[in-house]
């Protein structure tokens, strides 16, 4: 039997994991500009959590949660989102006593879905929440938050997907007059639609079948349904990203998989990726916290795909640095190689020892651990109190083939190499 990561997971190393770990240092640097702090949540909650809020009639409750039950046959469900949690932990520290909370997250996420090219079951996230601010200011600092990080990075190919969901008593009535529409061709819509006509039929306007879309095509419009106060509140959102000189695209068909939103709602498209084309989305939840058990606060945030990021990261580049060889040759040095490792590993240089085989040998396995200069030393050297510092492989170092060096000047010659 070969050992196989579950399907729809993978084990993450080498470059990908390097790209994932460089996102999230850049997203957590950039987000302290805006006095963002850390936050990380179980990644195993009570089901209760996501299920009444993420919408009974959502892809992720209705069919992609990884929910089991614990020994004690409590219902328990890995998370698929970072929202719910947040806010569960928001009200469980009590931290709603200090507004506004800005906290910014990332790691794993579970969703039971069909694995393909930056679809997996287990996928990675980073994600922003900002609670009680009801400023419509507050979504458009979020999304230029994220604007911010994504071109910081390099990343070039996305647009941001704008739209409004309006307030609850302006939703209501839209929903009542797509209800009215669609039930027209409920035979002809997918099943998928069909189930959410009555329930959830928003939903429908972002179907990715080709007949709902046709079908969609000639729904009424939300705009002629959104309240005053709703339609005010996404013009100050629009200005905002006007004067701050964002670049946006309304979509009034982009209505998000997630049931807990209200106004302001966006996604970052890109057409790199084929069908998995959003790179992260969000919006505005300010029924959340109070649906959940806790006071009424607003909040505002959106997450981005880790790993979908990382298929569009351009090179990127690491300062050069050096990476150091000590291969003494003569068994009675070893003891010595390794107290010059040690030291050499506490003044700050990534260094190797290498004690096996011939010289040559040790070179090759050397090159091929990436590093570019190496310590050599024998007994003659050791008894004039000098090393040999050659280059190995490295290109990007400036330095003579192999020079001698006092020891007691090792450390401040491999620092003027850097
Ligand atoms: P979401 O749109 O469900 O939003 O997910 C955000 C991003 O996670 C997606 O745009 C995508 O890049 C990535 N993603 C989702 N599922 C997968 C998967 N199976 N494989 C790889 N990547 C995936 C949320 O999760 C909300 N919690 C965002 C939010 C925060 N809204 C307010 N605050």
């Amino acid at each position: 039997m070969s050992l196989q990561p579950v399907r729809g997971m993978r084990d993450l190393l080498g470059e990908e994991l390097d790209r994932q770990k460089h996102i999230v240092k850049t997203a957590e640097e950039i987000a302290t500009l805006y006095n963002y702090e850390s936050i990380e949540t179980p990644i195993v909650e009570y089901t209760s959590v996501f299920k009444r809020t993420l919408g009974e009639t959502s892809d992720i409750v209705g069919k992609e949660m990884y929910t089991f039950s614990d020994r004690n046959n409590e219902s328990m469900t890995l998370r698929p989102e970072g929202t719910a949690s947040v806010i569960r932990a928001i009200i469980s520290e009590k931290l709603t006593q200090t507004l506004p909370q800005k906290r910014i997250y990332s790691g794993p996420m579970f969703r039971y879905e069909r694995p393909q090219k930056g679809r997996y079951r287990q996928f990675y996230q980073l994600g922003v929440e900002y609670l009680g601010q009801d400023s419509p200011f507050a979504d458009v600092e979020c999304i230029a938050l994220a604007d911010h990080i994504l071109k910081t990075l390099g990343i070039v190919d996305y647009k941001i997907n704008l739209n409004t969901l309006g307030d609850m008593e302006s939703r209501q009535s839209y929903k009542g007059a797509l209800i009215k529409y669609f039930s027209k061709y409920e035979n002809d819509l997918s099943e998928d639609s069909q189930s959410r006509l009555h329930r959830n039929p928003l939903r429908i306007l972002d179907s990715k079948d080709e007949n709902d879309q046709k079908i969609s095509a000639n729904t009424p419009k939300f705009e002629a349904y959104l309240s005053s106060e709703s339609k005010a509140f996404f013009e100050t959102v629009l200005n905002g990203l006007n004067i701050l000189k964002i670049d946006f695209e309304l979509n009034p068909h982009l209505v998000r998989g997630l049931d807990y939103y209200c106004h302001t709602a966006f996604e970052f498209k890109t057409t790199s990726l084929g069908a998995q084309d959003a790179l992260g989305g969000g919006g505005r939840y300010d029924g959340l916290m109070q649906q959940m058990g806790g006071p009424s606060i607003p909040g505002v945030g959106w997450a981005v795909g880790l790993d979908r990021l990382a298929l569009l990261l351009p090179e990127f580049q690491t300062k050069p640095s050096l990476r150091i060889a000590v291969i003494p040759i003569g068994d009675e040095l070893e003891l010595e190689a390794i107290r010059l490792t040690q030291e050499l590993r506490l003044k700050g240089f990534t260094s190797e020892i290498f004690l096996k085989g011939n010289l040559g040998k040790r070179f090759r396995q050397a090159d091929k651990a990436l590093c570019n200069i190496a310590v050599v030393f024998g007994s003659d050297e050791l008894a004039q109190k000098k090393v040999k510092v050659r280059k190995l492989q490295s290109v990007e170092i400036e330095t003579n083939k192999e020079t001698f060096v006092d020891s007691s000047q090792l450390i401040s010659h491999l620092s003027s190499l850097i």
